[in-house]
């Protein structure tokens, strides 16, 4: 061969090489400013919500804006860490403990990569894929920041790629839920990019922000929850007449956020609205300062109802108010009026100290409350959705100088970890009911404080243990339901893999520099990690009290890697990674970056 066929041939060669490795890439990768950036071949929806037009339009001129100014400088929120707590606490345990929760991640990620990839997740034993949230690939989004986070770079890589060429118009059902869309993929979208600064995550997190506030396309401007796609586009929505709370008052920060990134302030004044909404009502219901767990968006924001809670179907409606003062810089005073007096109302009636066995730990729990206007009544079950409380109240005392709320949240974050380790397999179940130190009135605690002076009672005052009073309260169940001591019943023995205990952990080590809680978040771990494995990752399971083998669910929601290993994760790194100065987590976990005013930084 001469020389030049060499040559020829080679160049030839070199060209089909290249066409190959560029057509095999989706996207393109190059590397500017020693970083390496990637062209996501980004497909837009099928759809343009943005052309749709309104059928009850904002008016321009009266659309309420981000407020504006320079963010205010915030307390400081993390504890000082002290370079000595540092290199104590922060050793070879902690770097060993988050190996741990990562290999708990890697193995869950991939059981859904192989077996789901695209779907909703993955059945965490029959290993088949499931769409329980539309079908746009709720574990994929949910995951993405948490991918970041744990270092599993290639993997978010791969994530991306599917996340550019999702179309929102191409769902599994005629419905989704508002709430769970927002929470899960924007939240997931927009975290994701806060941290990658990955453009085609806020591209895709534009494109669904936009057809989330069509739901708000309504005669009064509620939002409808129950969003049905051909309904919308023929703008014929309208808010529901019995809505949780939660759907209405966790819509916030993730508005709030795509408004800040985009410069759109229409995402905003929706849920100002809502704001204005808590405001006019927050003193007129029947337990003045909270609201129902249920509201009437179609008439008039009613709030006539007398159920009163901070779990389910309530919880972070609560837990926005705090979280929107930080991510708006402090510059709207209205969330820390709302804040205030909810959790002052909170602390007095929905909070409340059980009776636990010896050596009682000085914890908290929050209950539901009944109340007609007159007579409010504690009805003390509690509920793994509601052990996030513990974070909500010691993250608000932070932000508004109340120490006594951060004690506070410190009690009630102890308090689901006592509930952790009073089980067999060392997990906390769906729902149990406890005995309040201060007697309910079913035992006759009504009559006797009708017969002695009406001291104003104190819902968090200690007791001693009372076996006859236990036993009175439980009977045979104590029994046939194998309860432990100082656990009144159980209402549901599931453990669904929930993150809101470790949240409220995480939070208060960060908050406190407490360092033995480390060695609380590590005995939840093993125990969720121990009693949940199945073969190729983790699963609900249907009971806390099995000694031996646990029965699964065959079910791992989203939330599993989007938020409980996150915070495990988190817990055991440095307390820089994902500092709480720094970033504000929406309900799903997913960090948001707070605005920092200009030319001033924490000491
Ligand atoms: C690391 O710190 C923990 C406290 O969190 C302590 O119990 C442990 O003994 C330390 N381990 C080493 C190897 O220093
Ligand atoms: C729409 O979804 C189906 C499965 O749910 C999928 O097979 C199809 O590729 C999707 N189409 C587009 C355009 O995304
Ligand atoms: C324990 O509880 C029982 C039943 O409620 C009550 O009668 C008794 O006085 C209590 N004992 C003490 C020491 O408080």
């Amino acid at each position: 061969m001469s020389f030049r066929k060499f040559t020829r041939l080679a160049t030839v060669a070199a060209v089909f090489l290249t066409a190959y490795l560029l057509l095999s890439q989706t996207d393109l990768v190059y590397v500017y400013q020693g970083q390496e950036w990637r062209a996501w071949k980004y497909t837009p929806s099928s759809f343009d919500w943005r052309k749709r037009p309104h059928t009850h339009p904002v008016d321009e001129a009266t659309m309420t804006r981000l407020p504006e100014g320079n963010p205010r400088q915030l307390p400081r929120i993390q504890h000082k860490f002290s370079k000595d707590e540092l290199s104590k606490s922060h050793n070879e345990t902690q770097r060993e403990r988050r190996e741990a929760v990562r290999n708990v991640a890697k193995r869950s990620w991939r059981a859904y990569r192989d077996y789901a990839w695209g779907r909703d997740e993955v059945a965490p034993q029959t290993l088949v894929g499931q769409d329980t949230f539309a079908g746009w690939g709720a574990t994929l989004v949910d995951s993405l920041d948490t991918l970041w986070i744990m270092g599993m770079k290639k993997d978010f890589g791969d994530a991306v790629r599917h996340v550019a060429t999702i179309d929102w118009n191409n769902a599994t059902s005629w419905d989704c839920s508002l709430f769970e869309t927002n929470i899960r993929y924007l939240g997931g979208l927009l975290s994701a990019y806060d941290l990658s600064q990955e453009k085609v995550l806020l591209d895709k997190a534009i494109e669904l922000g936009d057809m989330l506030h069509a739901a708000f396309d309504t005669p009064n401007h509620m939002p409808a929850n129950a969003f049905h796609f051909q309904t919308a586009k023929e703008g014929k929505l309208v808010a529901s007449g019995h809505e949780s709370s939660a759907a209405v008052g966790s819509l916030s920060l993730e508005f709030t956020r795509l408004s800040q990134l985009t410069g759109d302030s229409k995402y905003y004044h929706a849920i100002d609205g809502i704001k204005k909404e808590l405001e006019r009502t927050q003193d007129t219901t029947s337990l003045p300062g909270m609201w129902p767990i249920f509201i009437n968006l179609q008439n008039n924001f009613f709030t006539s109802g007398t159920s009163f809670s901070l779990g389910a179907s309530a919880d972070s409606a609560y837990e926005y108010l705090s979280k929107m003062h930080a991510l708006l810089g402090g510059l709207d005073p209205t969330y820390e009026k709302l804040h205030t007096k909810a959790m002052a109302t909170a602390a007095k009636h929905v909070l409340f100290r059980p009776m636990l066995p010896d050596p009682a730990p000085d914890v908290l729990f929050p209950g539901t409350v009944l109340s007609n206007g007159l007579i409010a009544e504690l009805s003390p079950e509690v509920q793994h959705l509601g052990c996030f409380a513990g974070g909500m109240f010691a993250l608000g005392g932070r932000l508004f100088a109340d120490e006594a709320h951060v004690a506070i949240g410190d009690r009630l974050a102890r308090g689901c970890a006592w509930a952790y380790a009073a089980f067999p397999t060392g997990v906390m179940p769906e729902t149990a009911v406890l005995i309040p130190c201060q007697p309910t009135p079913k035992e006759g605690g009504r009559d006797d404080k009708a017969k002695s002076n009406p001291k104003p009672k104190d819902n968090l005052a200690p007791c001693p243990w009372n076996e006859t009073r236990w036993s009175a309260a439980t009977g045979e169940r104590a029994r046939t339901q194998q309860l432990p001591r100082g656990v009144a019943g159980l209402s549901s023995t599931q453990y669904l893999l929930r993150p809101e205990a470790i949240e409220s952990v995480f939070v208060l080590y960060r908050l406190t520099g407490a360092a033995d809680l480390l060695d609380t978040a590590w005995d939840m771990f093993e125990a969720i990690r121990k009693a949940t494995r199945t073969r190729l990752a983790h699963s609900a399971i249907a009971d806390v009290r099995a000694t031996g083998k646990t029965a699964k669910l065959d079910l791992m929601e989203s939330f599993w890697i989007a938020e409980t290993l996150k915070y495990f994760y988190l817990i055991f790194s440095e307390p820089e990674l994902i500092n709480l100065d720094d970033y504000v987590f929406n309900t799903e976990a997913h960090p948001f970056r707070l605005p920092k005013p200009e030319g001033e930084s924490l000491e």
